[in-house]
């Protein structure tokens, strides 16, 4: 599907299916005729407006709080996703399965390397020749890219080498609930400037929040999606920094997030990122320079004692199992906006 405007005509035949909501109230009556982003894909938050990644929030927040409202059900029914993994998962899979059965749907796990077999596009025309989304995990970002350019049906990104939405969406989610806001926030963000910290600055410049990372030189996000990240934050009033000092970044921070020093598809980097990343730690040490009340956030899965330690990712400060639950909430949105 292309992402370019919600006015193109398979979207509004999508669309007009999914317009009949049931008879009765329900605080999620909404969903039904929300239309922003029906049959549109997920690629990542760059592709995505403040009002949309709002929208997803607010969704996402209703489904968890009416988690036994029968209407869920009615979302996805008769709907099939499948998921296509070149890599491991554990939140992943589980939440967007789990989350289709509690809308009504199903979901189809197919594991391996995409374009081996038979090439990407093939894949994608088949899928979209059956089922109503597909969610893919991939290594190359492109290979999302060239699922969504062969299917009709919305395509949405389960991480890749340049974004993970979806670990967004939740962290954005939890950040909401821990705070009671999202307006002034500081994010901090210490470790490898990698894929899930190309969603976060982007989603926290498009929101107008603040965001900083250290990282070891080197180690720094993506060099287009910083420099669109700076540019909307002029818009919005992000203030926006990039630091190899961990003290500078957390001063003030509201959120202290990490993840893996070492992503999937980098294992054979793992000695000399150890090295590198030395001294980049978030532990107790490294939380006290925060906000005094600050959250401790880690996407998982974590690696316990190397980019965080027990004490903050198991204490008081950790919001890590609430991020980890709340990509339910967030995955079963974007399945309700966009199928
Ligand atoms: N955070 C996250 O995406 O976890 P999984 O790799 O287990 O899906
Ligand atoms: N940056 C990590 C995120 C895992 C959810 C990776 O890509 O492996």
């Amino acid at each position: 599907m292309n992402n370019e405007g919600v006015g193109a005509a398979s979207v509004s035949a999508q669309s007009s299916q999914r317009m009949s909501a049931p008879q009765g109230r329900s605080a999620l009556n909404y969903i039904f005729a929300a239309d922003q982003l029906r049959g549109r894909d997920i690629i990542g938050i760059e592709q995505l407006t403040k009002e949309e990644l709002l929208l997803v929030l607010q969704v996402a927040l209703d489904l968890k709080q009416n988690k036994f409202d029968g209407t869920q059900t009615q979302f996805s029914k008769g709907q099939t996703l499948a998921m296509l993994f070149e890599k491991p998962s554990l939140r992943t899979r589980v939440t967007f399965e789990a989350g289709m059965t509690q809308l009504g749907g199903n979901a189809i796990y197919l594991e391996g390397q995409l374009g081996l077999r038979e090439s990407v596009p093939d894949v994608a025309k088949n899928l979209d020749r059956w089922l109503d989304g597909i969610m893919a995990r991939t290594f190359d970002h492109d290979t999302v890219l060239q699922l969504a350019a062969n299917a009709n049906i919305p395509v949405i990104n389960g991480l890749s080498d340049r974004e993970h939405p979806c670990q967004a969406f939740a962290d954005f989610l939890t950040l909401q609930e821990s705070k009671g806001k999202l307006d002034g926030l500081k994010l901090a963000f210490i470790g490898d400037g990698n894929n899930v910290v190309n969603s976060l600055m982007l989603f926290a410049a498009k929101i107008g929040m603040h965001f900083s990372i250290a990282c070891p030189p080197g180690y720094e996000p993506v060099k287009d999606l910083w420099e669109l990240t700076l540019e909307i934050a002029k818009g919005t009033g992000s203030k926006i920094v990039l630091t190899h000092d961990p003290v500078e970044a957390v001063k003030d921070a509201d959120a202290v997030y990490t993840d893996t020093w070492v992503s999937m598809g980098q294992e054979s980097e793992t000695e000399k990122r150890v090295k590198d990343f030395n001294g980049f730690q978030v532990n107790a040490e490294l939380m006290a320079k925060a906000k005094q009340d600050a959250i401790a956030m880690h996407c998982l899965p974590a690696h316990r004692g190397y980019e965080i330690t027990d004490d903050i990712l198991d204490g008081k400060q950790s919001v890590v199992f609430d991020q980890a639950e709340n990509r339910l909430h967030a995955q079963k949105a974007v399945i309700a906006l966009t199928l």
